[in-house]
């Protein structure tokens, strides 16, 4: 990479880095009108935050297999990432709370459930640093989405514990989309073509962290499915096309991009 790709990319972590500091900086414990929770808000809205808890309590794994990633790519990418664990561990912490303090959940279940999602491990999805941005930056737009819609819900239940909840959460992980867009728009600028075709590969093949490794996650997926959980339509919707369309990347880019790959694919299967 030039020096140019470290240079800017520094300076969007210096712009994030000030504005979390600025105006996203927030306390779990003391920022929830934890007064405001409604007892009659229904258990499928805590099997929803209990879900996202499990999701975000990989924490250890998405920090390590982030990490590994970046860490030759660039100091910028590396220090976001450290940042980047103390904002998601509020999630868990805030979702903890909620679940407890609403006598949804008893303390005791929340550490039985913690152990019982570390008997499973997330495995990286993708080797490099650039399509870990990437990866990186649908995932968090999807959990923005996901976030959002559940704020609505919770305002529907008339909690305004847990809206205030969702709506600090989704602040963050829009924060975290942008700044993994802006990464991918630097390696855009520096290899157009290798970073469209890793749009395209990251595109065909993402899903959400926690499938197939928070516990029960088929049974959960249902209820959340009537929440309002995110399934592949949404996420070309909301996620993909918006996303594409703010990079500037056209579908016929892609195309062009995934046919490559569907014939780089052939020739190294006819080598072999
Ligand atoms: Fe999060
Ligand atoms: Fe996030």
């Amino acid at each position: 990479m030039t020096d140019q790709f470290h240079v800017v990319l520094y300076e969007k972590f210096k712009t994030f880095f000030d504005e979390a500091e600025q105006k996203r900086r927030w306390n779990p414990l003391r920022d929830i009108p934890w007064d405001e929770i409604n007892p009659d808000t229904p258990e499928s809205a805590a099997i929803c935050a209990e879900t996202f808890l499990g999701v975000e309590s990989y924490l250890p794994d998405y920090i390590k297999g982030g990490l590994e990633a970046v860490r030759a790519s660039s100091v910028a990418q590396r220090w976001f990432t450290a940042n980047w664990g103390y904002e998601e561990l509020k999630h868990s912490i805030v979702l903890t709370e909620y679940l407890v303090r609403s006598g949804k959940r008893t303390e005791e279940q929340m550490f039985d459930f913690q152990a019982k999602l570390m008997e499973e491990h997330w495995e990286r999805p993708f080797e490099s640093a650039r399509r870990m941005s990437i990866y990186g930056m649908f995932q968090e737009m999807a959990t923005f989405v996901i976030y959002v819609r559940q704020e609505k819900a919770a305002l529907r239940y008339e909690d305004k514990a847990l809206a205030t909840i969702y709506r600090t959460i989704a602040r963050d992980e829009i924060a975290h989309a942008r700044f993994y867009e802006d990464v991918t728009r630097v390696y855009l600028s520096e290899d157009r073509e290798g970073t469209v075709a890793d749009l395209a590969h990251v595109a065909k093949h993402f899903r959400m962290p926690g499938v197939g490794i928070v516990p029960d996650y088929e049974d959960r997926i249902s209820v959340m499915r009537e929440e309002g959980a995110v399934d592949r339509d949404l996420f070309l919707k909301k996620v993909y096309f918006p996303l594409l369309k703010r990079l500037g990347v056209t579908r016929h880019e892609l195309v062009k991009a995934a046919a490559a790959e569907r014939r780089a694919r052939r020739d190294a299967d006819a080598a072999e």
